[in-house]
């Protein structure tokens, strides 16, 4: 499949798409990205996607070089010329291009670079059965609260799950749950949903500010804390969420059932309320 991909203001196909080899991005990981969900050719989330790209970009000095109007108009032709009605789009801005030098001038020019990708996000194997986790180190930086294309520590956190049979890496500081390697995680106990605060051990999930937002519509009981990985193993449910995955149950971590080792009721009622809200927003 050929995809036509957006760089630095052009429309072109996948295959003649270039990025310098001095670009910040690929030397320094000196950027930052969005994953945005697109659900029958309609963007999820897209206003909360678009604020937190612009308190990325702002937490590490890079200057805002498109609107979200501009954004929005790319966006949607790259929806619209690849014909894409259910997948993601990916976005991802780097402070430019330079030669090498750890220090960067304030008026280099951002290089912004989109493509959309295929995915089936409603209905499939993972959401579901529910999927397992394994537990690693979450070995990131200090600022995780910032979306940073600087990933390894997530890439190799999920090769970790992956070669040992697990769909997600469950990641742990000082004996507690942070997050997912690429989403949020939650446990439910005793009918109330536990998730780790806002804080700068993890990233602002946009899929989470809705998905929390909902939970308190429905009346069911949230604590925004910290939990241990024994509390998670105990939990009578557990979930992750992402703009990949939106609500995604998880049935095991570390080979451990959660539960009766099948999906929960509270979960599955989450994960339908999660998609109405996201058709009934989508634009
Ligand atoms: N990742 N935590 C981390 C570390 C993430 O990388 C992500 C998303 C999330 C969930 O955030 P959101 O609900 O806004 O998608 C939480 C994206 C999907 C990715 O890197 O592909």
């Amino acid at each position: 499949m050929t995809r036509t991909v957006y760089v630095n203001g052009v429309f072109v196909d996948e295959s003649e798409a270039r990025v310098s080899i001095f670009d910040r991005g690929f030397l320094f990981a000196d950027g930052i990205y969005e994953v945005v969900a697109v659900m029958d050719g309609k963007l999820i989330d897209f206003d909360g996607h678009m604020s937190r790209l612009r308190r990325s970009l702002r937490a590490i000095g890079i200057p805002e070089s498109m609107t979200e109007d501009e954004l929005l108009a790319v966006i949607r032709q790259l929806v619209g010329v690849n014909k894409l009605d259910e997948g993601l789009v990916y976005m991802e801005i780097t402070r430019g291009v330079a030669d090498r030098d750890f220090v960067y001038a304030r008026d280099l020019e951002p290089s912004v670079v989109m493509f959309s990708q295929v995915k089936s996000l409603v209905e499939n194997q993972a959401t579901r059965e529910g999927v397992r986790l394994k537990s690693v180190e979450d070995l990131r930086w200090a600022r995780r609260d910032i979306k940073s294309v600087g990933l390894l520590a997530q890439v190799l956190a999920k090769q970790t799950a992956r070669d040992a049979g697990a769909y997600e890496a469950l990641m742990i500081k000082d004996g507690h749950v942070t997050e997912g390697g690429s989403s949020s995680a939650y446990i439910i106990k005793d009918g109330v949903v536990i998730t780790h605060p806002l804080t700068n051990d993890i990233l602002p999930g946009i899929t989470r500010a809705s998905l929390l937002k909902l939970v308190k519509a429905n009346e069911i009981s949230l604590d925004e804390r910290t939990f241990t990985l024994e509390e998670a193993y105990a939990a009578d449910e557990a979930f992750i969420t992402a703009a990949s995955t939106y609500v995604c149950p998880v049935v095991a971590i570390d080979d451990r059932p959660i539960g009766d080792g099948m999906v929960g009721p509270v979960v599955r009622k989450l994960q339908q309320v999660y998609i109405d809200h996201a058709r009934d927003t989508a634009v």
